[in-house]
């Protein structure tokens, strides 16, 4: 077994609270002995759903474990199923030093990671995500939530996991569609990457324009090399802002958009991924429009995203109602819309200074 990556998270407004995220392939097979080392819990409930059980529940062996395997789907990111959790923590006797693990996509980190942040007012938890999205976002930054009614993420918490253990090899088993989704975020990181200010240059636009055939085979060097390079961008950020006080804010380009396109569609047509690729094309052609940026980087992206094949044909939305909708996105501040925009070669910066009508013509 190759060595895996390590990095690491370390927050110093909390008392430079840090931890591991590993990246190696069939790191399930040995996270009983990894979760040992993070944890001393004496007993550990993991949390899954029914496609991820079905899937890898017998590689997983940890000792003093319980499973608790919820239905599949966003829908159940819900009151009912964190009840779910915290009644089976309760069943199990799990004590305050005890460890939930969330085992599965970014519907399972978050709803684990908030019923740990929780329970006895916050016990272990550790994440071992399974789709691309999750490895490369949702599983790092301690942002754990379940929906409401009204809102999507609406009720959460801060709450950094002990580790993260990212094993690529069960990437395998995601149809394309979900690979894509776990892209539009990863292809995010490369627009950004400047201005998350982490110490080393990777030039991930560029490796992604090389590397896309390999990406999309799955190959193993290229997928946790990028992998490594997702995580270490948003673990710089989330150093530097855990709260998205400020900087952490550039996470969500293309969100304010992607956060429209989903709620107009009631979270039933487009993944987040989907959403999210379609909102980084209209935060480009909004910065262009604004002239942030030149006709030849815009082009350059557009294409990049489009190579990807990330956005899939978008219904008409009717842009009064796509309008108000961006404002009751929990990202708007004082009533007004907050918009990461790119401006300049793979940098962003955060404005509310955007017209009506210049949205309105990047709809
Ligand atoms: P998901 O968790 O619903 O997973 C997508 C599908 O893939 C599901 O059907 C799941 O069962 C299946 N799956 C998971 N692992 C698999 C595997 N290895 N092989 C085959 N199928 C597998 O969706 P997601 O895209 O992982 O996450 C979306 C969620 O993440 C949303 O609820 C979103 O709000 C949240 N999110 C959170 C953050 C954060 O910072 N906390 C960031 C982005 C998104
Ligand atoms: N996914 C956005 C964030 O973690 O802040």
């Amino acid at each position: 077994m190759k060595q895996p990556h390590n990095l690491k998270v370390n927050i110093p407004q909390k008392s430079a609270y840090s931890y591991d995220i590993l990246i190696g392939e069939n790191l399930i097979n040995i996270a009983g002995e990894l979760v040992k080392k993070y944890s001393n819990s004496q007993k550990f409930l993991i949390v899954t759903n029914e496609t991820v059980a079905e899937l890898y529940k017998n590689s997983l062996n940890i000792e003093n474990s319980a499973w608790l395997i919820l239905k599949d789907g966003e829908e159940y990111k819900n009151f009912e199923t964190l009840k779910h959790i915290i009644d089976e923590c309760v069943k199990n006797r799990l004590e305050r030093n005890d460890c939930i693990i969330a085992f599965g996509g970014g519907v399972i980190g978050d709803m684990a990671g908030f019923a740990a942040a929780s329970y006895m007012r916050g016990i272990d938890f550790i994440q071992i995500p399974t789709t691309l999205l999750a490895q490369v976002d949702s599983s790092v930054g301690g942002k754990v939530a379940i929906n409401h009614e009204h809102g999507k993420n609406l009720i959460g918490a801060f709450y950094q996991p002990k580790a993260v253990l990212i094993d690529t090899n069960v990437l395998k088993t995601l149809d394309l569609r979900q690979l894509k989704t776990g892209l539009a975020e990863v292809l995010k990181y490369a627009f950004i990457e400047k201005t998350c200010g982490f110490e080393k240059e990777f030039n991930l636009y560029d490796f992604l324009e090389v590397n896309r055939q390999k990406i999309f085979e799955l190959d193993s060097d290229v997928i946790s090399k990028l992998i490594y390079m997702c995580c270490a961008l948003k673990a710089c950020v989330v150093n530097k802002d855990e709260t998205e006080k400020g900087l952490r804010a550039i996470l969500n380009l293309g969100h304010t958009f992607a956060h429209a396109i989903e709620n107009l569609t009631n979270y039933t047509l487009y993944t987040h991924g989907e959403a999210v690729a379609a909102g980084l094309k209209m935060a480009f052609k909004l910065s262009r429009l604004k002239n942030l940026i030149d006709k030849n980087y815009y082009d350059k992206a557009v294409g990049l995203i489009d190579n990807y094949d990330l956005v899939p044909k978008m219904t008409c939305f009717d842009k009064e109602k796509f309008y108000s909708e961006m404002f009751l996105d929990k990202k708007a501040q004082g009533g007004k819309v907050r918009f990461v925009l790119p401006k300049g070669a793979c940098e962003v910066e955060i404005t509310s200074e955007v017209a009506k009508e210049q949205v309105f013509e990047v709809l």
